[in-house]
């Protein structure tokens, strides 16, 4: 199996903003979607934020189906053990080593010999994850963008031992999903992260060091720069504490010029997340 064409069901860990916007675009590329998260709240949660942009993309006439039919093919689970069937699996779980290598022994274990298990890491080793199952050869970073159904890229993550093969398959799908791809080698914060992380810091720490107001330090580099949004806003929006984890993992394996900013840690520690709590650089409704 290793054409998108052969993959009936696609198994998504994590109903969270990436779980659940993989499971979306993958149910309405035409595929069967089993996602899974550790409690029914938080898949009843991400059933209900497909249900919400289904309904938007249906509005401006972006999909093909009715929402019902496309949501129809999603179902949501607690138990792992459902994912047994998955051609592939896409693990959008939390950004811990230790939870993923879980995730992927567990996944190794139940899953064909076959199938394909891809990580959405935004920072991770793809071959630290993949070294937790006896499938190296069979785990690709599938590494989409938020939001999923809106944003048009996804990039490719290549492991130490990811096979060619599957490397083709992974563009192959994501081009299946309706997404265009990019390819990266292993290395932290592969491409996106990498140059993004520094982009947004530097924001952080001109706002602190009162270098210009928070408002016009997004507007100078949306008009400056012509990028959707500004540095402060594009973090509120990605999550603090997710910037915070990818800064670190950044700082710990690249040095010093990857130190998150010391406003980002403090806003992290205080609970203001960005948009998801209603809080961060900006307050949220
Ligand atoms: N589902 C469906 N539609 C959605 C949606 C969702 N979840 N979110 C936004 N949209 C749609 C809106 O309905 C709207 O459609 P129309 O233009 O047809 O009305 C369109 O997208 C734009 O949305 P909004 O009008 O609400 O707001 P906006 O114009 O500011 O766009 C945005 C929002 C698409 C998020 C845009 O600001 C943007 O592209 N921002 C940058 C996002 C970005 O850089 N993402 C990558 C972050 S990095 C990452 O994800 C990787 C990592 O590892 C951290």
């Amino acid at each position: 199996m290793y054409e998108p064409a052969d993959v009936e069901t696609v198994g998504v860990v994590g109903a969270g903003t990436m779980g659940h916007g993989i499971a979306q675009v993958a149910a309405t590329a035409g595929y069967d979607v089993t996602m899974r998260d550790i409690e029914s709240e938080y898949v009843d949660r991400g059933l209900e934020e497909i249900d919400s942009s289904l309904e938007r993309l249906a509005a401006k006439g972006a999909i093909d189906e009715e929402p019902a039919t496309i949501r129809g093919r999603i179902a949501g689970t607690t138990d792992l053990a459902d994912l047994a069937d998955a051609d592939v699996t896409v693990e959008a779980a939390v950004e811990e080593m230790a939870v993923k290598r879980d995730v992927f022994a567990d996944l190794d274990a139940l899953a064909d010999d076959d199938a394909v298990l891809a990580t959405n890491t935004s920072t991770l080793s793809i071959t630290e994850i993949a070294g937790a199952t006896d499938r190296p050869d069979r785990v690709v970073g599938l590494h989409f963008m938020n939001p999923v159904p809106v944003m048009e890229g996804v990039e490719v993550v290549v492991g130490e031992h990811t096979d060619g093969a599957v490397v083709e398959f992974a563009h192959a799908f994501a081009d299946a999903l309706g997404k265009e791809t990019w390819e990266s080698d292993d290395k932290p914060g592969f491409v996106t992260n990498r140059v993004l992380m520094p982009w947004i810091n530097e924001g952080i720490r001109a706002y602190d060091e009162g270098v210009a107001t928070r408002d016009d330090i997004d507007r100078g580099m949306r008009l400056g720069t012509n990028v959707p949004m500004g540095p402060l806003e594009l973090a509120d929006h990605i999550g603090l504490d997710v910037v915070l984890d990818a800064s670190e993992t950044l700082h710990e394996e690249l040095g010093d010029r990857y130190k998150p900013a010391y406003l980002l840690t403090r806003k992290v520690a205080a609970g203001d997340l960005g948009k998801k709590t209603g809080e961060g650089f900006y307050g949220y409704e």
